[in-house]
This record gives C-alpha cells, structure tokens and sequence, in this order.
C-alpha cells in the first residue's frame, strides 16, 4: 500500500499553486545577483512594509517565546473602529487565503458547486477542489467578470458565489450597484464571497457592509500583504455576519495567526502615511506603465489594483527572456491566457528598468515574442 493509495482521492486531482519565483531561485538559475534582481511578480508593495508596522513586530520579537493571542483581540478591536463593525464580525486568517480555505472547509462537500470566473483569482478554485466540490468557471469575455453570467450559473448545488474586484489578474472591477444586483439574485443558502484584497488601492470601493446588516449571506476578505506590505507574515481578514465568523472561528487552528504579525497589522492599520504614499506611488506607476507600453506600440489592461496585464505574443518566452535579465513577472498560462503577462506595479525606476528591458526585446532577435510581426532593425 502507498501512501498515494492512502490519501483522498482530492489530493491527487489537486492542481499545485504556482507563485511568483523567488528572488534568490532565479539568481541562482541565471548566475545573477540577487540584489540586481526585480520582481514584479506577486503585486507586491515597491515601497516595502509599512514601517510602523515594522518597528511593531520587532518589539513583538522580544515575546516570541509566548504562544499568539488566539483571538487577535487587539487586531480585531482596531479593525473594528476603522472598518465600522463589531469585533465578532470579523475573523483574522493566516492571509485571506486561509479564510477561502476556512470558508470552504465549512460549506463544501463532494458534489457541491462554487460559481466564479473562468479567470478569478485561483485560490478559490484550489481550495474548492481540496474539499471535493467541483469549479463553476463561467467564461469572462473581455477579461471581466459578466455578473448576469454568474447568476445564472448558481444551481441547487451551489454553495458559495465568488468574485475578486479588483480581479487577479484581469483587473476588473465592478460598482456597487453591479454587485448589489448580483447578490439580490442569489437564494437564501448562497454564500456570497467578496474578495477585495486590492480595495485600499481604490478610490471608492464597494461598501457591501449594509447587505452583510440586511442579512444577505455576504462575507469580504481583505489582507495586509498588498498595501500595507505585509505578505511575508501572512495575514489577511475577513468581515461578514456574526454566527459565520464564530462558525469559522471554530474550525480554524488555535493559533492560526502568529503574534509578531499581529503586531505588525496593528500597528500598519495607523500606518496612514505608508498607505497613502503606496497608493499615490500605484496610480503614478499605473500612468507611467501606460505611457511607457503606449510608446513601444504595446496592448495592455490597466486595472485599479497594483498590476496590469501585458498582451505578448509568447508569454512563458518573454517571462524567460525577462528573467535573464534579471526581472521576474508572471506568466498566465495557469489562467488560459497564454497571450499575456501580469506585471505589478512599481516604483517609476523599477518602471523604467522594466521599460528598457522591454525596448531591448523589441530591438533584438526575438521581437516577435512580444509583439507579432515585429522583427528587429536590420543591422
Ligand atoms: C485577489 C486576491 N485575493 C487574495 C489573495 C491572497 O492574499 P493573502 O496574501 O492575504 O493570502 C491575493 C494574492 O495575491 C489576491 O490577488
């Protein structure tokens, strides 16, 4: 007997998340040096953490031999005032990844249905075949979600209704009307997932807070791992209805949240000056990409989150090309878009660098691989 024989039939059929590559993996791969190396590659902050949050999870240190509070109440009651709702309607996860686990390990079982996109975030769909219901992927023509086409997906057997405004990676996102009509749609033992890991990044953002005290079966999920810059301590939240927070609560590990992030999301949540300057930095990235794509004669999809999507001929040869040139992105062939890359948005050097290397493959042998038909000037 084999230890494959051993597992879940879930385990076999689960496809493996593919990150951004790490810094030092494409160092060592190309014989770079890593403090050369850029990464645009997982629609991280360019300004690094909040430093608030920082000078937090170094005092945090000193405690490290305790176990976490469990409960995160000290994040929970700061979250609490600035998000306008209760500490029992919040639930804090080892990222927001770990509340879409959290959430289908509660709701889901072999045979039941989760509508998303056909390119929502992919997080949703792991987790939806880890616990054996099946992926709904309704087509997104356009690269946006069509929200009627989602409706109209939900059957008996759906569960739990998921969309990402903005999306990764197609960056679209949706009004509030637009979103409140779609839950309107939706039957009673419908979840509605609302992820808005990229909200603070918006001006205004949807507000479902008022359905979720209407009683509408909503839950949104936020995280400190893009505009605070947090992701290395992986932390994220969600806000939803009281009973499901408590119903989460119960199935999740004691200590899922570790202490020196707590501290450090807490002391990030007032960090309002790293915020504002992160998203300022977004939206002067966001122009100058355009300009910089527009000048090399390039089609790409803005969006109102840390990261475009780059139309390219050949995405997994530009993503090799890129990286020999020491700058990591990412290539969507996970998402059956295999025409384009997604890129974050950086600081207007890192920009810039990453424009140059741009003009560089446009001006060398292999133009074609980012723009069709394009061929290098004769010598
Ligand atoms: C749309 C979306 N949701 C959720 C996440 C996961 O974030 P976290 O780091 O909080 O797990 C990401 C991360 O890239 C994301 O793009």
């Amino acid at each position: 007997m084999t230890y494959t024989q051993l597992v879940r039939p879930e385990v076999l059929t689960q496809p493996v998340y593919e990150p951004g590559r790490p810094i030092e993996e494409v160092a060592r791969d190309f014989g770079l040096d890593p403090d050369g190396i850029l990464k645009l590659a997982s629609n991280e902050n360019p300004l690094g953490p909040s430093p608030l949050g920082i000078k937090a999870a170094r005092r945090a240190l000193e405690e490290a031999h305790l176990y976490p509070d469990g409960g995160c109440y000290a994040l929970r009651q700061k979250l609490a005032e600035i998000r306008g709702v209760q500490p029992s309607e919040l639930l804090i996860g080892n990222g927001s990844n770990e509340i879409m686990v959290l959430l289908c390990q509660a709701l889901l079982k072999p045979g039941d249905e989760v509508v998303m996109g056909a390119q929502s975030f992919i997080a949703m769909k792991l987790s939806t075949m880890m616990f054996g219901a099946t992926p709904v992927e309704v087509p997104m023509p356009g690269l946006s979600h069509d929200l009627d086409t989602l409706a109209a997906a939900v059957t008996d057997k759906t569960r739990i209704v998921y969309l990402p405004s903005p999306n990764n990676p197609t960056g679209d996102s949706h009004s509030q009307a637009d979103i409140e009509a779609l839950i309107n749609k939706l039957p009673e033992d419908v979840v509605f997932l609302f992820d808005e890991a990229y909200a603070e990044y918006m001006e205004n953002p949807p507000d479902l807070r008022p359905l979720i005290k209407a009683g509408k079966k909503v839950v949104c999920t936020r995280t400190f791992s893009k505009i605070y810059g947090l992701a290395a301590f992986r932390i994220g939240y969600a806000y939803g209805d009281a009973e499901l927070m408590g119903l989460l609560g119960r199935i999740r590990q004691p200590f899922n949240v570790n202490a020196i992030a707590q501290a450090a999301a807490t002391a990030a949540l007032g960090d309002e000056m790293h915020v504002a300057k992160s998203r300022a930095v977004n939206t002067a990235g966001q122009a100058h990409l355009a300009c910089i794509f527009k000048k090399l004669g390039l089609e790409y999809v803005p969006s109102e989150a840390n990261f475009v999507l780059l139309k390219v001929e050949n995405s997994r040869r530009i993503f090799e090309v890129l990286q020999s040139m020491g700058v990591i992105i990412r290539p969507l062939n996970v998402y059956q878009l295999p025409n384009y890359v997604r890129i974050s948005v950086g600081t207007e050097p890192e920009n810039d660098r990453l424009g140059e290397c741009l003009e560089k493959i446009l001006a060398g042998p292999e133009a074609s691989i980012l723009l069709p038909g394009a061929t290098a000037p004769q010598q």
